[in-house]
């Protein structure tokens, strides 16, 4: 992985852009994303994968910013999306529809027949009333809808049970047991090709032992399908490789790459993939300035470091209780105290990190490292906060992404009952 946040000299650089010149150019908070960071991590699976007839899409929930689909377009991604509004973002962007999946237990008419319209690759069905949906609106459009079902496992992906999505009482994918006659009604139906079978099985993924056991239980489907002269065209197995945060230490794609490619054998399967967070989570930070330090008198009580990020810019800390490194941009010597970092917003779930040994004064900035996957994309306007600017650096070069909101922006869609 391309170390893209680095400290040198006593000050942290994004590539080769100082933290604090891009802090005084568009203000905190501010997501940096680096470049060679987005394509160092799309090539360690590129790489793994070179001579196999292999798909790797993006999933672009992870990160949606135009530019960063951009860039994996450019590297040749598919893409794997969950809504009409993911399409349309892929098309602005350049991206290919006619390389993009389209996952989801939700997707309605509309957005079928925009996908449809579209050509996208292939539909990841997620249930039986959905093969009646994807077939009705494709022959009512006079096509034929490429389709996936999304077989759940029932494989456990020990990880938080939020990004879990494997198991029997998940709302994701079909049961196990009822996926061959899944298959064997949709090979009846006129309006869809049946192409393939997916899954997922939940995100943060630290041990590849899950995602094979779940490879090889798929495969048993497939080679029964092919028994019964249902023929697919690909496997696509999901997303989920996880990242380091802390002191994790993830997969690694030659190995699980290899381990994919060994137990697909000789079967003439194009592999897919549907990977977020591992392509971008560790190419974003999210850079914040110190408002305030609040230290008790009490032995027992807490010290608070006040930023100017919130739960509103990142929420994962305060929905998953995940752990953010948080960072001095200018490392200051001594042991400094531990503090709560809290953002500006009233609830007290409103934390990025908590107990952290900091050496801070008002005005420092700090950054919230591996913000690039599942930072901006679920971030809100609670408390009428406008959201972060974006900026992605490219070596020398600090492009703006995405601009600061305007408060004025956030109610311009209301108005007042005349
Ligand atoms: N494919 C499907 C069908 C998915 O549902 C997901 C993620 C992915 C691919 C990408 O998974 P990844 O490679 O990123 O693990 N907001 C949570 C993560 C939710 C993941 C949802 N599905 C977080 O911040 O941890």
């Amino acid at each position: 992985m391309t170390q893209a946040f680095t400290v040198e000299g006593g000050q942290m650089y994004a590539e080769d852009v100082p933290l604090t010149q891009i802090a005084r150019q568009f203000g905190t908070p501010t997501y940096v994303y680096s470049k060679a960071a987005l394509h160092g991590a799309y090539r360690s699976f590129a790489d793994a994968c070179a001579g196999r007839d292999v798909l790797i899409c993006y999933a672009l929930k992870a990160n949606s910013n135009l530019a960063v689909i951009d860039q994996f377009a450019q590297l040749g991604a598919g893409f794997d999306i969950v809504s009409g509004g993911e399409l349309a973002r892929v098309i602005a962007a350049g991206g290919d529809p006619k390389k993009v999946l389209f996952s989801g237990v939700g997707k309605k008419v509309d957005e079928i027949r925009y996908a449809l319209a579209q050509e996208v690759l292939c539909f990841n069905l997620e249930s039986a009333q959905e093969l009646d949906r994807v077939n009705e609106v494709a022959l009512s459009m006079g096509k034929r809808a490429r389709v996936s079902f999304r077989v759940n496992p029932e494989v456990d992906a020990q990880t938080h049970p939020y990004i879990s999505t494997g198991l029997k009482e998940n709302k994701f994918g079909v049961e196990f047991g009822s996926a061959l006659a899944l298959y064997r009604k949709a090979a009846t139906l006129p309006g869809v090709e049946v192409t393939g079978m997916d899954c997922h099985i939940g995100s943060q993924l630290v041990d590849a032992a899950p995602l094979l056991e779940a490879m090889d239980k798929l495969l048993q489907l497939v080679d029964q399908l092919a028994a019964e002269g249902i023929h697919l065209h690909h496997l696509d197995l999901g997303g989920g490789v996880g990242i380091r945060y802390t002191d994790e230490t993830p997969i690694d794609p030659a190995f699980y790459l290899g381990e994919v490619f060994k137990r697909l054998g000789a079967r003439k399967l194009t592999i897919m993939f549907e990977f977020g967070r591992a392509l971008v989570g560790n190419a974003g930070v999210l850079l914040a300035e110190v408002q305030y330090l609040k230290h008790t008198a009490q032995a027992d009580g807490r010290n608070f470091c006040v930023i100017d990020a919130a739960m509103n810019d990142l929420i994962r800390p305060a929905l998953y209780q995940s752990y953010h490194r948080i960072e001095p941009v200018m490392p200051r010597a001594g042991a400094g105290q531990v503090y709560d970092v809290v953002g500006p917003v009233c609830e007290s779930g409103d934390f990025l990190g908590k107990a952290r040994r900091l050496n801070v004064a008002q005005g420092d900035l700090l950054a919230v490292m591996s913000a690039g996957a599942y930072g901006m994309v679920q971030s809100s306007n609670y408390n009428t906060r406008t959201r972060a600017a974006e900026v992605l650096v490219d070596g020398l070069n600090v492009h703006q992404v995405r601009r600061r909101e305007t408060v004025e922006e956030l109610f311009a869609l209301e108005s007042i009952v005349p």
